[in-house]
């Protein structure tokens, strides 16, 4: 799905842009990726392991946006993708047709200006239209700036896997698994 670009102001007057990445955008995307990652340890891979070339990139975008059931968005503020949040489908089974997973970051030098809530605003509002019942996300337990986030959005954590994340230094993180009913 694509989300046509929207325009929006931010807590310290920034205009910052809202919208689905084009395939021309895996460049900007990959630098993205690689920063984001370098600055938190709450998702799932390491700077190292976003390896994606160019070209795997572009399909990746290509196929997220011409897939009905799923929406990506990013924030671009003066010309840098700084922002990338996503829903998308749990699986194709009819089953859990219903269900849709959400993903959000945002740069580290670019929290806390609203692009956050910005986005789950959009995802959210999305999901509904393209008629899922429940949002579901993992976050891990320490993150307590996406947790907060998540809450304010009305989502509740219903359940603790433990260990959910393990690090270089033999340390675990818990992940708490919420879901928001639409
Ligand atoms: C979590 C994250 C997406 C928040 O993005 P953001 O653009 O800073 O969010 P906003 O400025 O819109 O703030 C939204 C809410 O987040 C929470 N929040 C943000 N920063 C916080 C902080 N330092 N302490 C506590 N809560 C915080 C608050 O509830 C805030 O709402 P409020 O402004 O009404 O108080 C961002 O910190 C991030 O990308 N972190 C790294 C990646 C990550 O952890 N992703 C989620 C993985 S599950």
């Amino acid at each position: 799905m694509i989300y046509p670009s929207e325009t929006i102001t931010l807590r310290d007057g920034r205009r910052c842009v809202l919208r689905s990445p084009e395939p021309e955008d895996a460049v900007p995307m990959l630098r993205y990726m690689k920063i984001m990652l370098g600055q938190t340890p709450f998702l799932l891979r390491t700077p190292e392991e976003f390896d994606y070339t160019p070209e795997q990139e572009a399909r990746i975008l290509e196929s997220r946006k011409n897939d009905p059931r799923s929406l990506m968005l990013a924030a671009e503020l003066d010309g840098e993708i700084v922002a990338n949040a996503s829903i998308a489908s749990h699986g194709s089974k009819s089953r859990v047709f219903h269900r849709a997973e959400l993903g959000i970051s945002v740069r580290e030098e670019f929290w806390r200006l609203g692009i956050g809530s910005a986005l789950m605003e959009r995802l959210i509002a999305s999901a509904e239209k393209l008629g899922f019942e429940q949002i579901e996300l993992t976050v891990s337990a320490p993150n307590r700036r996406a947790l907060n986030l998540y809450l304010k959005y009305g989502f509740t954590v219903y359940g603790t896997r433990p260990h959910g994340m393990k690090y270089a230094d033999g340390s675990y993180h818990d992940d708490y698994l919420m879901v928001k009913m639409l």
